[in-house]
């Protein structure tokens, strides 16, 4: 438990901000992130009287659906994916800025219409020609929407107009340049956020200020104290309707490449000079330019696949991955990845980072462990014959905090050790967990800030950390290849044996 002081630690990334009337336009408007996430994050912002009256929202999809549709459908998300619309008044004032414009990704003329649209639409709003164009598609749209809007000139004024990519950013490391190169043509750097939803997590955020705004633990903070790091994304879900876009990316582009990578980087790089984007994301790129799996030559010691099979959830039957509506049953598409990384630098030489993610796995965790070194020689008599070393857990989500994991003398006439937990929970010291990613990171991208988005070198550099793995998987085409672990279940076990070769294990959460 920990008591709140007076005098909290301030820092810019929690100032309130206010950003200037803006018309956000959500390409991919009739899916699933507009409806469940992007809408329902700025009703949030509007209810919490973040976001100025002017500011509009333009959906643009495939779709013929009217301005009323959109608002309709709207409103059903923020009813069922929120706290729901509240004021009926309220609701009405955001969806008088909510319009609809039926497009084509690959339709010039489509482009040309909602040139006009958002022209008309800037004079009635008053949005000033301030734009932010949201791609929400499917990734394999991006290149065809972006060029697009450049060759409309949608783009142009570098000051007026920013552009949001959602992941994966590319494929491989190839595509990913590839990408880079269309945005560069189109756009400047200061214009493009490459959105990864992690890093507006309240205690993603919060990795930052732990690390950097208390003196106790940097000193600690290296190769002489820590044995090992473990970063756990794990889900219980399996891949539920996104079998189109999962077929295509899997868990080592849709989760491994962009999300874990980001808690790694917050994790292992160094302090930067100053909170400003390009001094975080410098340190962020320095790290993982030093990063590299463990033994690339022989994979199976730094890198596991799995995919899970039919099995038993909260005590229902469910089935494997190959039985998924939409799923080749020959799939070799992972749901689950475990990796070895090895960084080579001054703090960190020796030390693995072992990160691991799947769905279907027992239970939905993400946590950062800080596993310390052993005590050099233990003079006490330990209730498990051995002290437990000590282990710093930063839970991501749920239950968000922190837990300190130390040994402490058990009451009685004898010397004998047990480990203790001291616990800070967000719940309890805050009466609340924290703001929803993309409320935080929309908010930031009107005012922008592009500090907690992905900038072009850094997507590169996590790209090239993956790609012996996913080069030496895609080579492999034979089903019977892919280690398979039952739904509800942990791991295969060769992600186990990936660990214990190293006399470490997983942790059981
Ligand atoms: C998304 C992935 O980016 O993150 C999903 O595409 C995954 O597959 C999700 O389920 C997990 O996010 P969260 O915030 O629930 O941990």
């Amino acid at each position: 438990m920990v008591t709140l002081l007076q005098n909290p630690l301030r820092v810019g990334l929690q100032q309130q901000r206010m950003p200037e009337p803006n018309i956000i336009v959500f390409f991919g408007a009739s899916g699933d992130l507009t409806k469940r996430k992007l809408v329902p994050a700025l009703y949030h912002l509007k209810r919490e009287r973040r976001l100025p009256p002017e500011l509009t929202i333009v959906g643009v999809a495939r779709r013929e659906w009217s301005d009323d549709h959109f608002r309709e459908q709207m409103r059903e998300g923020v009813e069922e994916f929120s706290d729901g619309v509240g004021s009926d008044a309220l609701w009405q004032d955001f969806a008088q800025g909510l319009f609809y414009c039926p497009g084509d990704i690959d339709n010039p003329d489509s482009y040309q219409k909602l040139k006009q649209r958002l022209e008309e639409i800037d004079k009635i709003r008053g949005t000033r020609g301030n734009r932010v164009f949201y791609l929400s598609v499917a990734p394999k749209f991006f290149p065809e929407a972006i060029q697009q809007l450049g060759k409309a000139g949608m783009l142009k004024d570098a000051q007026k107009t920013r552009l949001v990519i959602e992941k994966p950013f590319g494929r491989d490391l190839s595509s990913a340049q590839a990408l880079n190169r269309v945005v560069n043509e189109v756009c400047q750097e200061h214009q493009v956020y490459r959105i990864d939803h992690y890093l507006g997590k309240e205690t993603v955020q919060n990795l930052l200020v732990f690390r950097f705004g208390n003196a106790i633990f940097e000193p600690l903070w290296n190769r002489q104290f820590i044995d090992h790091v473990q970063i756990t994304v794990a889900e219980t879900v399996g891949v539920e309707d996104r079998a189109g876009y999962y077929e295509s990316s899997g868990a080592l582009r849709d989760m491994v490449q962009n999300h874990l990578m980001q808690l790694f980087c917050l994790t292992a790089m160094e302090p930067p000079n100053s909170l400003d984007a390009d001094s975080i994301r410098t340190e962020k790129v320095k790290v993982i330019q030093a990063t590299h799996l463990a033994d690339v030559a022989r994979l199976e010691h730094s890198a596991v696949r799995g995919q899970y099979s039919s099995g038993w959830m909260k005590g229902k039957q469910v089935p494997g991955y190959r039985e998924e509506p939409g799923v080749d049953p020959n799939s070799l598409v992972p749901t689950y990845v475990a990796m070895k990384f090895m960084v080579d630098n001054w703090r960190w030489q020796g030390v693995p980072f072992y990160l691991r993610t799947g769905k279907r796995l027992p239970k939905k965790v993400s946590e950062i462990a800080i596993q310390f070194r052993d005590v050099p020689y233990l003079i006490f008599q330990s209730a498990a014959k051995q002290a437990n070393a000590n282990v710093l857990v930063m839970r991501l989500q749920p239950n968000e905090g922190i837990g300190m994991r130390f040994e402490v003398k058990m009451p009685g006439a004898d010397l004998r050790t047990r480990s203790v937990e001291m616990d800070f929970s967000y719940g309890s010291s805050f009466g609340v967990t924290g703001g929803e990613a993309y409320d935080r990171l929309l908010l930031d991208c009107m005012m922008g800030d592009q500090t907690l988005f992905t900038r072009s070198d850094e997507v590169e550099a996590a790209w090239r950390v993956v790609t012996p793995a996913l080069t030496a998987w895609e080579a492999r085409t034979d089903p019977s290849l892919m280690p398979q672990y039952e739904a509800g279940t942990w791991e295969p076990s060769e992600a186990e044996q990936l660990i214990n070769r190293d006399g470490r294990r997983w942790r059981r959460l």
